[in-house]
């Protein structure tokens, strides 16, 4: 294995943030990979087998490709992404698991601490059921992600740490398990008062048993019209599609995500709530609406992500309104709930023939937009 230089991570690895952009100058790993592997291939044997959780596009998959790996993560673009990063490295695929799914069968167990608290809670209580005292457990994060509440989760589900010192800007957490195992608090179920929905949220999912003020709004806002056939984009735990339910009884809705923990949370939660047969849903994890035909929706309902994992961007956005409009009727609207300070007014009045405003306050505008 040749020496680590952050700068180009493993020099003999190509590895690209997922999806490819044109023009894009972010780098698919950060110290906190650089620091891990480092650490690994120094003081881990190859023939002993590691648990990866959050790698985000597969830079650890591709470094520690001496090791046999049980794969975790919570995104689908991220399960796509090692699949594309190993095969432009001339790797062969592998098996990839939902962090709601972790086993026993692994000797190490490293994480990449992910952005979520929550679902750093729901790893390290999954961890907690699974690992043997004696397995080394090796958290990575950057310093500026680290926190007080970082430590004390991990302390509080595995036991007493030791940190590294800090180098690339990121540092490592050590432990073992000797705390007594302690189930996941996850899925969590609450009720979003004041409307009767009965929800239950796995741990990454947005606002996780709460109401967010903009959905909210937007819930006070639904588009007027009859619309038959409706896609609830980033649905989240569902809210959005269980207003839809509630107020267009003929229709049909598609819910897509790209968190398996989203998508599993809205199937739980239309289940519960519209427990009718056949079901008038469907749901699935997808990058945006990439698994969706032409012209197949009158309505899309979109609350959008500002950033990807833990870094801040307009890309995913921008992606969800190019499918919106691929796949909408010629009559259709995309209905946008977003905060004043986001560009989605001027990225939407780029493509769409009309962009109107449907209502607004202080904080947010409903933007309906038709091709
Ligand atoms: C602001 S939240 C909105 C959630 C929900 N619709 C609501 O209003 O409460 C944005 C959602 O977009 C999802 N998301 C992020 N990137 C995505 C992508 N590339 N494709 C599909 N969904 C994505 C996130 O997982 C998150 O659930």
């Amino acid at each position: 294995m040749n020496p680590i230089d952050n700068q180009q991570f493993v020099p003999t690895l190509s590895i690209s943030r997922y999806p490819k952009q044109r023009h894009d100058s972010l780098k698919g790993w950060n110290g906190a990979d650089t620091l891990l592997v480092e650490h690994v291939i120094q003081h881990i044997n190859p023939s002993q087998t590691v648990a990866i959780f959050n790698d985000e596009f597969g830079a650890l998959s591709c470094a520690l490709d001496d090791y046999q790996q049980v794969w975790y993560s919570d995104s689908y673009l991220a399960h796509q992404g090692v699949q594309s990063n190993r095969a432009d490295n001339h790797l062969s695929p592998i098996t990839t698991y939902s962090t709601m799914a972790v086993q026993q069968d692994c000797d190490v167990w490293l994480i990449k601490i992910p952005k979520s608290l929550s679902h750093l809670e729901h790893q390290l209580a999954t961890i907690s059921e699974q690992a043997h005292k004696d397995q080394p457990i090796i958290l990575s994060a950057m310093v500026k992600y680290l926190n007080k509440g970082t430590f004390k989760l991990i302390e509080r589900y595995l036991g007493p740490l030791s940190t590294s010192l800090a180098k690339y800007k990121a540092r490592l957490i050590f432990t073992q398990l000797s705390k007594t195992p302690t189930p996941s608090p996850y899925p969590r179920s609450w009720q979003a008062l004041p409307y009767p929905w009965q929800l239950s949220d796995h741990a990454n999912v947005f606002c996780l048993g709460k109401l967010d003020i903009g959905t909210r709004f937007l819930l006070e806002h639904m588009p007027e019209g009859e619309f038959k056939q409706i896609i609830d984009l980033g649905c989240g735990n569902g809210l959005l599609s269980l207003a839809a339910l509630d107020r267009w009884p003929q229709a049909h809705i598609t819910c897509c995500d790209e968190s398996l923990m989203a998508t599993e949370s809205t199937r739980t939660n239309l289940k519960r709530n519209f427990p009718e047969q056949p079901p008038r849903y469907q749901v699935l994890a997808d990058h945006c609406l990439s698994q969706q035909p032409n012209e197949c929706a009158d309505l899309i309902l979109c609350n959008p992500p500002f950033h990807q994992q833990q870094t801040i961007s307009t890309a995913i956005a921008r992606q969800m309104f190019t499918d919106a409009k691929r796949c909408l009727t010629p009559q259709g609207q995309l209905c946008v709930i977003a905060n004043r300070h986001l560009p989605y007014w001027p990225m939407l009045k780029k493509s769409f023939q009309t962009v109107k405003i449907l209502a607004s306050n202080a904080k947010f505008v409903i933007l309906i937009a038709t091709k």
